[in-house]
């Protein structure tokens, strides 16, 4: 299948449409139409139709989407039919959380590596990996192509760890800790700040408030 340029808006909703597609081909669903996918996902069949032009529309027109293809395919644009070893680097609270979270095995994210700048931690273990001081991450990347980075450390070590890892050829850097980083092109950076979620959650209990008191819309 040939790719277009597509905008980062709807490589942002695939996400999610692999994960609805993932669950009805769990319950045998076999096919489904816009319509349908869009009463279960709540948004509009025709965002869904228009999203999914962007790769040749994958449907049969009336007959709805075969649901194992489209899984499959939409899996092969996000990467994901390929294996994607990564490291964590921060044994902390979030670090130790993320590396337990057995789900990313399924989408193949393998949990290879772990490490942190505290002696105390070294070979402690979460699951089965232990945690490495901070010296032997180059080595470490090195010999078990490792392609992503978990950053969860203050993010006043962060720029430095993420030179290092430049250095090493790193593809992808998955930051959690909250500070910018500036890495050559090429080096994928996805920044995660849990709190902005959170605050898009408070704003929206404002507007619901706002609007349940008949204060008018924000
Ligand atoms: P934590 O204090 O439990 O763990 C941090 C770990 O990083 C410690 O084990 C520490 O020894 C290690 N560390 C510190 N500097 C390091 C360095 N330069 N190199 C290697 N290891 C280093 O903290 P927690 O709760 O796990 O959070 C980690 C960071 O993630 C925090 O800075 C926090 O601000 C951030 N965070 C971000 C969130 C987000 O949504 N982006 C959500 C929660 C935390």
């Amino acid at each position: 299948m040939e790719e277009k340029e597509i905008s980062q808006a709807v490589i942002g909703r695939l996400p999610r449409y692999f994960r609805y597609l993932g669950e009805l081909k769990d319950q045998g669903v076999e096919r489904i139409s816009s319509r349908d996918l869009s009463g279960l996902m709540k948004v509009t069949a025709s965002q869904i139709r228009q999203d999914f032009n962007n790769f040749g529309g994958f449907g049969q027109q009336g007959y709805g989407y075969n649901v194992e293809y489209l899984y499959n395919e939409i899996g092969k644009i996000l990467g994901l039919d390929r294996q994607h070893n990564f490291i964590i680097i921060g044994a902390g609270n979030l670090g130790r959380a993320l590396g337990n979270y057995l789900n990313f095995e399924r989408r193949g994210f393998i949990f290879r590596g772990m490490f942190d700048c505290n002696p105390d931690l070294a070979g402690t273990k979460v699951r089965d990996v232990s945690v490495m001081p901070m010296e032997e991450m180059e080595r470490f990347i090195a010999e078990n192509d490792i392609d992503i980075a978990v950053l969860t450390i203050p993010k006043t070590g962060a720029v430095s760890v993420a030179e290092r890892l430049v250095q090493t050829g790193i593809r992808a850097i998955w930051n959690f800790a909250h500070v910018d980083l500036n890495v050559p092109e090429g080096i994928q950076v996805e920044n995660v700040h849990l709190s902005d979620s959170l605050m898009k959650l408070s704003y929206n209990i404002r507007r619901g408030e706002k609007l349940e008191t008949g204060e008018g819309s924000l």
